[in-house]
């Protein structure tokens, strides 16, 4: 099965629609940043995922994982259209899974209205209700019988323009902790996926104002996972590190920002039998392209190689 894994698209939206009235706190800092010089180096993101679209096509993609911030200011104006711009990657509906990003959940009007569930919510349930504890948190979807993909919501209103931090529920870490007991998962590839990163590329948590507040509560309950991986965005530089936490035996994969003006990045993962082939995404001369494996994985942690994997193909800047 062969699996693509992308974040942060930020479709760019022009501010000449944003009405007058939503120009205050959290907003009015995100539109100065947009107007500084932040929002260009997202003006094509429409464009690239479209590209990313015929890229998923050409290589035979059978699930696309994107781990939210669609929008930049996160109004309903900016979600009910990047749900449009989203289509084209998203389909089958069934073989896309996402979940929200802080940027999607912005401000407490979009909360109330719940309009992130309402456009993205066709991407968003779960093959196990009776887990879901917190709304529809967390989801499990199961393909075949080899594959469980789980998602928790670690993105939360942050008022404070300065703060842009997350936290996952305790509820929903305990709900984790459950279906991660549930014998039925044993054999899978387990992927978990949320916005927040609980570590960097040099293994550190990220700084308390950016990073996931309670990583390392959920870094303890990922460590009943035997083969697998954690994945998220949110920090707009694609990596993966393997200097984990004692105890824990999975990677943890950041798909960086899929639009991002030079930086552009996603993983690609190939699941087959006992093993995961991890190759980097990247953008060139128009088009999105993949390194060569530069990545195995096997159940327990275990990454030895018979076939040469060009570990530093997964480092490029
Ligand atoms: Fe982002
Ligand atoms: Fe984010």
């Amino acid at each position: 099965m062969r699996i693509l894994h992308c974040s942060d698209p930020h479709f760019d939206l022009s501010l000449r629609t944003i009405p007058l009235r939503k120009w205050f706190g959290k907003r009015a800092v995100g539109a100065l940043n947009l107007l500084g010089g932040r929002g260009r180096y997202f003006d094509d993101a429409d464009r690239k995922i479209q590209e990313l679209a015929r890229f998923r096509e050409e290589h035979n993609v059978d699930l696309v994982l994107c781990t939210g911030d669609y929008t930049a200011l996160g109004l309903q104006a900016e979600i009910e259209e990047a749900a449009e711009l989203i289509a084209p990657l998203a389909q089958p509906p069934e073989r896309f899974i996402t979940l929200p990003g802080n940027h999607d959940i912005y401000a407490k009007d979009v909360i109330h209205s719940d309009a992130f569930m309402e456009f993205f919510g066709r991407y968003m349930h779960s093959d196990w209700p009776q887990y879901s504890v917190d709304g529809i948190w967390p989801f499990v979807r199961l393909f075949g019988d080899y594959l469980a993909v789980i998602g928790v919501n670690s993105a939360k209103p942050n008022p404070l323009p300065w703060r842009s931090d997350g936290h996952i529920p305790p509820e929903q870490l305990d709900a984790l902790a459950r279906i991660l007991d549930d014998p039925r998962l044993e054999d899978r590839w387990i992927l978990v996926m949320t916005h927040y990163a609980a570590r960097l590329a040099d293994g550190k948590p990220d700084t308390p104002h950016h990073g996931l507040r309670n990583a390392d509560d959920f870094l303890r309950v990922c460590r009943r996972i035997r083969k697998g991986a954690i994945l998220n965005g949110h920090v707009h530089r694609c990596y993966f590190t393997d200097l984990r936490p004692e105890g824990l035996s999975i990677d943890l994969y950041c798909a960086g920002s899929v639009s991002m003006e030079g930086r552009e990045c996603f993983w690609l993962f190939d699941i087959e039998g006992d093993r995961m082939e991890a190759r980097r995404g990247y953008y060139e001369e128009g088009e999105y392209r993949v390194t060569a494996p530069c990545r195995l994985l096997l159940a327990d942690g275990e990454s030895e190689s018979p076939i040469p994997i060009q570990e530093n193909a997964c480092r490029l800047p």
